[in-house]
C-alpha cells in the first residue's frame, strides 16, 4: 500500500522517500558503520574474526545477519571507554545508564553525533505536531540520563523555546506551566500523571492548561494510560522511544496524525527483530527482540545491539519508514521504576555488601496509583538470626535503602526479615522478582 503523507511539504525528503531509496541509503551507511566499527573497536573486530566475518562480506542488508551481536555484557566488559571508535579527545559529551551490576553503561558522542541527535529529536517533535516558535516544557531528568539533554537540544534545534525544568518539584512544574503557558511537554508518562493530579488538586481543569501535546517515553505505557493522560491534561499524547546505547530519546517517535506506534528513524538506525532464544532474524510483523545497528554514529557505533525490548516491526503509515509496536516486555530482567532502569543484580550486589545479610532476597514491584513502588525483602544471616533487636534490624534496612538510593538512584522500601523467611525454590531458579503491577494494555 502506498503511504499517504498528510503534509508532505513539511517532511524531510527521506521521510517520504521510496523503500528502494531508503534501502540504498541504509546499505551505503551500514557498510560504512560496520567498517568503521571493525577498524576502530578492537573487541568488536575480535568477535567478527571469531565468527569468520569481515566488512567485505556485507553486500546486501540481509548480510548483516552474519555479523555478531553486541550485548550489554560487551559494554560491561569494556567499561568505561573500550568500545569507543574515536580517540577520547574527539568526544564532546558522555552519558550513562544502568548496567547489570555496579558499573553503569557509558556512551560517548562526537559533535557530529550530537548534531544528528538534535536533528532527530527535532524531527520527532515535528512528528508530534510541535512547530517552530512553540514553547516546550522539558521535565525529563537532566544529567547522565539521556532524556533531559537529549530532548533539550532537539527542542532548540526545532526552533522552539525550551523550558529546562528537569524532573521533580511537582508544585513548581505546575506553577511554571500555568505562568509560562508552554504548548508542549516532554516527560515520562508516569510523572505526567503526577503533574496532572497536582492540577486536579488545585482545581485547574484540562481546558485551562495551555499544553496541546505531550511526548512521553523512557518507560512502557499503553493505550489505557494514553487515554488517561489525554483526558486529564487535555492534550494529544505521543510516544517517543530510545535508549542510551543506541543514542537516547528520538530513535523512534510516533506521528500525531496516526498515533499508531513510533516511526523508527531508519535512515540512522537499522532495526531487526530476532528470536531472543536462537538469535534468528524474524520477518516483519512477528514479535521478538528489537536489535539496532547505528548507521551514522562516530563515537559509539553499535552493530546489532540487542535492546532486550520485545516488540514487532510494522509497515509504514504516516512516514516512509517502518514503525515499531508498543514494547510488550523485555527478554531480560530489567525493571523500569519511575523511569529509572534497575537490574535485580544491582540490588543483589548492594545486599551482599552487608555481611550481616544473607544472599536470599526478593524484589516486589507494585503500583500505587500511577507510580511504581519497589520493596526489597532480605534476610539476616543464619548465625545472627533471632539475636538482633528491632533497632538493629531497622538500621540494617535503612543502610541498605540508602545505598540503593545513592548508587542505583531508586527509592525502595526495605524489609529485613529473620533467616529463612523468604520461600526457597525447590527446583530451578529462585524467583527474585515479583512484579505485581497491572499489565499495560
Ligand atoms: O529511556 C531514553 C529516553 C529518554 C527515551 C526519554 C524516551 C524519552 P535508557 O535510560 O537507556 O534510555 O532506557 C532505555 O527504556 O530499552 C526501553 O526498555 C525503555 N523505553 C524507552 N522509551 C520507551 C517507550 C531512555 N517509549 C529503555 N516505551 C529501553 C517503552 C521505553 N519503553
Amino acid at each position: 500500500m502506498p503511504v499517504k503523507f498528510s503534509r508532505p511539504e513539511e517532511l524531510e525528503p527521506i521521510e517520504r522517500a521510496s523503500r528502494d531509496e531508503i534501502s540504498a541509503l541504509q546499505l551505503q551507511r551500514l557498510q560504512w558503520s560496520v567498517r568503521h566499527t571493525y577498524d576502530n573497536v578492537a573487541p568488536y573486530r575480535k568477535k567478527c574474526e571469531e565468527q569468520g566475518v569481515h566488512p567485505d562480506d556485507l553486500k546486501t542488508l540481509a548480510d548483516l545477519a552474519k555479523f555478531p551481536f553486541t550485548t550489554k555484557y560487551d559494554l560491561r566488559d569494556n567499561y568505561p571507554f573500550g568500545l569507543l571508535a574515536v580517540p577520547r579527545q574527539r568526544l564532546a559529551r558522555l552519558h550513562a545508564s544502568s548496567g547489570t551490576t555496579g558499573k553503569p553503561v557509558v556512551v560517548g558522542y562526537t559533535l557530529q553525533d550530537l548534531d544528528h541527535w538534535a536533528n532527530l529529536v527535532a524531527r520527532s517533535l515535528r512528528a508530534a505536531g510541535v512547530r517552530a516558535g512553540d514553547m516546550v516544557h522539558n521535565a525529563y531528568g537532566y544529567g547522565m540520563f539521556t532524556g533531559g539533554l537529549g530532548a533539550h537540544y532537539g527542542i532548540e534545534r526545532a526552533g522552539c523555546v525550551v523550558v529546562p525544568m528537569s524532573g521533580g518539584q511537582t508544585e513548581k512544574q505546575v506553577q511554571q506551566i500555568m505562568d509560562f503557558k508552554p504548548d508542549a511537554i516532554m516527560v515520562t508518562p508516569s510523572y505526567s500523571l503526577v503533574i496532572a493530579e497536582e492540577f486536579e488538586r488545585l482545581g485547574i481543569k484540562p481546558e485551562e492548561i495551555s499544553l496541546k501535546v505531550g511526548i512521553f517515553g523512557a518507560e512502557p505505557w499503553g493505550e489505557g494510560m494514553r487515554g488517561e493522560i489525554e483526558a486529564k491534561l487535555g492534550i494529544d499524547a505521543i510516544d517517543i522511544y530510545g535508549l542510551t546505547e543506541v543514542m537516547g530519546p528520538g530513535v523512534a517517535n510516533e506521528c500525531i496524525e496516526t498515533k499508531d506506534g513510533p516511526v523508527i528513524w531508519e535512515d540512522h538506525f537499522y532495526p531487526e527483530i530476532i528470536d531472543p532464544e536462537t538469535g534468528e532474524v524474524l520477518p516483519d510483523g512477528e514479535e521478538g527482540e528489537l536489535v539496532f545497528t547505528s548507521l551514522t554514529k562516530e563515537a559509539f557505533p553499535v552493530i546489532r545491539y540487542r535492546t532486550r525490548d520485545l516488540t514487532r516491526l510494522l509497515p509504514p503509515t504516516a512516514r516512509a519508514f517502518r514503525r515499531m509496536g508498543k514494547i510488550t516486555g523485555r527478554s531480560d530482567d530489567m525493571l523500569i521504576i519511575r523511569g529509572v532502569n534497575v537490574f535485580p543484580t544491582q540490588i543483589e550486589e548492594q545486599i551482599l555488601r552487608d555481611k550481616r545479610l544473607a544472599g536470599n532476597y526478593q524484589i516486589v514491584v507494585t503500583r500505587d496509583g500511577h507510580l511504581d513502588n519497589l520493596e526489597v525483602r532480605c534476610e539476616v544471616q543464619h548465625e545472627i538470626s533471632g539475636k538482633l533487636g528491632p533497632a538493629e534490624i531497622q538500621t540494617i534496612g535503612k543502610e541498605l535503602q540508602q545505598r540503593i538510593k545513592t548508587i542505583i538512584g531508586v527509592s525502595t522500601r526495605v524489609t529485613v526479615m529473620e533467616f529463612d523467611s523468604i520461600p526457597r525454590t525447590q527446583v530451578g531458579k529462585a524467583r527474585r522478582v515479583l512484579d505485581e503491577r497491572p499489565k499495560q494494555n
